[in-house]
């Protein structure tokens, strides 16, 4: 299946935006890309080994040159690390291509899928208030850039692929 424009998932870590995007890619048939995924393979380094040896502004420029590369694509899945729209100047690129899902998922929701997870420099060993404080705030920024807003709790991945699909095909 041919989608004119690249489908672009932003969203808090954890709300499933690289699981969602493999299959949707899968059921359409296109490639997809995930930033994170992207700058692990290029450094040969996890996001958490990054964060502590360079820092997170080295880990956002990192970020910032993979989504450089990619917003050229067209009628490809792109799914993105949950700072994604710290900067606007990513935005810019992404939206020029792309329609930009939001993954909304509540934030207990998250917290239950990533409770055994030591992957997210910015949630580990970070207390409540801290985290809770970071997801209002991205919350706003997901809110303004995103072009389609899809609601994850309780549902499962293929039901969201679907929503997507049948949301995003019409712009
Ligand atoms: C980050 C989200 C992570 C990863 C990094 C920073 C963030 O991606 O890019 O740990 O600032 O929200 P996921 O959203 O895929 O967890």
């Amino acid at each position: 299946m041919m989608i004119k424009k690249n489908i672009v998932l932003i969203g808090f870590m954890g709300c499933g935006k690289t699981t969602v995007g493999k299959k949707l890619a899968n059921v359409l048939k296109v490639d997809f890309y995930d930033t994170d995924e992207i700058i692990e393979e290029k450094t040969k380094m996890s996001i958490s080994e990054i964060f502590t040896e360079y820092g997170e502004d080295n880990f956002r420029q990192r970020e910032a040159t993979v989504i450089e590369s990619l917003c050229e694509r067209k009628g490809v899945i792109i799914s993105t690390g949950g700072g994604v729209v710290i900067k606007p100047y990513n935005m810019k690129l992404l939206k020029k291509n792309g329609v930009i899902i939001w993954l909304k998922a509540s934030l207990e929701s998250i917290l239950q899928r990533l409770k055994d997870n030591t992957s997210r420099p910015l949630l580990y060993k970070k207390d409540f208030n801290k985290i809770n404080e970071l997801y209002n705030m991205r919350n706003r920024l997901y809110y303004y850039y995103s072009d389609i807003c899809i609601d994850t709790n309780g549902k499962n991945i293929k039901d969201i692929a679907l929503e997507i699909y049948k949301k995003a095909i019409l712009i």
